[in-house]
């Protein structure tokens, strides 16, 4: 028997939230990890508001609920004052995996300096891994590039289902 893994896309913005901005965050995580990822696979797609509470309550809907074993929030990370996506992610994990921010940010460096201002985080609710990705999408390719290796295995550890990437993981020595 085939199992569909859910998997949660969220853009965080107040401007895509209020349909004053096309969303093109959130379609390129959708695209990139249909591209990548092998067996069935749907894809639960939220936009929310820059508001903690709200993307709190999505995050803890789109795990508990919604039964995603991976969601991928794209918006909110930096150090304006309205980016409160790693609070709320925080807030909700039961542990973090800091190695997918530093590994984000090392990569993210090397083609654009402001790439630190990122305060993007990961982490696990229950079996669920959270990730926060920056709201450019041309951060998403790099960011997802760079830590999809390990996502796999660090739902598989952590009890969820076992997701299959189009190529072996290719982790760095
Ligand atoms: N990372 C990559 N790979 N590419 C980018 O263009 N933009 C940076 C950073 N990380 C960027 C990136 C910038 S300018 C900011 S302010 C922060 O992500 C936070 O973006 P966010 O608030 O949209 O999440």
């Amino acid at each position: 028997m085939t199992v569909t893994a859910r998997i949660g896309v969220v853009t965080v913005s107040d401007r895509v939230s209020r349909g004053e901005y096309e969303d093109l965050s959130g379609p390129a995580v959708r695209e990139y990890l249909l591209a990548h990822l092998l067996g069935e696979v749907e894809v639960v797609e939220r936009v929310v508001a820059d508001e903690r509470d709200q993307i709190a309550a999505l995050l803890v809907e789109l795990v508990d609920t919604e039964g995603c074993c991976l969601v991928v929030t794209t918006g909110g990370t930096g150090p304006a004052p309205r980016d409160v996506t790693p609070e709320a992610t925080a807030e909700v994990c039961d542990r973090l995996l800091p190695g997918f921010g530093e590994r984000m940010r090392a990569v993210s460096w090397e083609k654009v300096p402001s790439a630190l201002l990122s305060r993007q985080v990961a982490g696990l609710r229950g079996s669920g891994l959270i990730l926060n990705l920056p709201g450019s999408p041309g951060a998403i390719r790099e960011c997802l590039e760079a830590v999809l290796p390990a996502i796999p295995h660090g739902i598989a550890l952590a009890g969820g289902p076992r997701l299959e990437l189009d190529a072996p993981p290719k982790l760095p020595h």
